[in-house]
């Protein structure tokens, strides 16, 4: 039993958190607005938010936690996949701090930590189960055996999901991120109305470029008729958008969940807190006899929560890191 600091620096968001024994007390988050002007992560400006945030936020979350340095057993933090010169930043922090404190650093995989912070929270999924990721950078549908043993059984061959809403979020002109604002405009839209082509891909893998590419032409072709096309369909593109990419995670997932047998269901990562793909894996868990599993809206997206609660287990195995460890920014699962 020990305490852990958490450090999340991978992308846009710089958080840090404190799990006590196993639990997550305290989550602090702060998102970096600046990139919106822009239309996507700068990274070279993330490393300077970072930067100014980190100190900050982990003075923050200890004191929320009423926890002292001296408190602290052991340091968790992202080591990648991820943005280097962010991961840069949590990984040189956390370091630094387990160097001077005298304690352990847990360098954490981001995905994996996505799958983990199921255990946050109760209910709790049992071993075996299955978790779809779906994040901005990732999309992968895997098999959990344990906290530590996790066997991927499908993944995306180009585009993530979350750049699918990304980027077809761009295209109907919405700013960024585009993710949640499809999801709040589908909720008001026809989710019949307009039909985008599916890839075909074997097996449990994903593609979601041909679906931007169908979305693109469509949408030439019809603002060619009627230049107001966009935002007089707004809602029912939003809907009709955010209806296909579901179809194509849930197809999968169905596939997955019969072919290993399992009926414990988990969704993680960013795009696990879209109201539609909620809606529809509990839709699907009563056709299908599933338990489902759905994070708390904190723990979809970008969270030290998470790094910490995987810290705590990794701790529990004695996988520690050394002040070598560099950040990797394309970690192998
Ligand atoms: O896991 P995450 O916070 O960061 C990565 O590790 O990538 O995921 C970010 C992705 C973005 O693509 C964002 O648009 C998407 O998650 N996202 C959503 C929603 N909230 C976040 N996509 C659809 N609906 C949402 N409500
Ligand atoms: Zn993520």
């Amino acid at each position: 039993m020990a305490i852990i600091l958490g450090i999340e620096s991978s992308c846009d968001e710089t958080s840090a958190s404190v799990c006590i024994n196993g639990k997550v007390t305290n989550n602090d988050i702060a998102t970096q607005d600046i990139h919106e002007q822009y239309g996507g992560v700068v990274p070279e400006l993330a490393s300077r938010e970072h930067q100014r945030n980190i100190v900050p936020i982990v003075t923050h979350v200890l004191e929320n936690a009423q926890i002292s340095l001296s408190d602290v057993d052991a340091i968790a933090y992202t080591r990648g996949p991820g943005l280097l010169g962010a991961l840069l930043v949590g990984s040189s922090f956390a370091k630094s701090m387990a160097l001077t404190l005298d304690i352990p650093t847990i360098p954490v995989h981001h995905m994996k930590a996505h799958v983990l912070a199921h255990f946050i929270d109760e209910p709790k999924p049992k071993f075996p189960f299955i978790c779809l990721t779906v994040s901005g950078g990732h999309t992968q549908l895997l098999r959990v055996n344990s906290a530590t043993e996790m066997i991927i059984l499908g993944q995306t061959k180009d585009d993530a999901v979350g750049e699918a809403f990304d980027k077809s979020a761009k295209l109907l002109g919405l700013p960024y991120p585009g993710g949640p604002m499809i999801d709040k405009l589908a909720s008001e839209g026809d989710p019949g109305k307009f039909e985008f082509s599916k890839s075909e891909v074997p097996a449990l893998d994903y593609s979601f470029s041909g679906i931007k590419t169908s979305i693109l032409y469509f949408l030439r072709k019809e603002v060619q008729r009627n230049e107001n096309f966009v935002n007089e369909n707004l809602n029912d593109l939003a809907a009709s958008i955010q209806f296909t990419l579901i179809e194509m995670l849930m197809a999968k997932l169905k596939l997955a969940a019969k072919q290993e047998g399992i009926n414990q269901i988990a969704i993680a990562g960013g795009v696990s807190a879209n109201l539609g793909l909620r809606s529809r894996l509990a839709d699907e868990s009563k056709i299908n006899n599933w338990e489902i599993f759905i994070p708390d809206f904190q723990y979809c997206t970008d969270n030290a929560g998470m790094i910490a609660i995987s810290g705590h287990f990794l701790y529990e195995n004695g996988q520690f890191g050394l002040l070598s460890d560099s950040p990797q920014p394309r970690m192998p699962f």
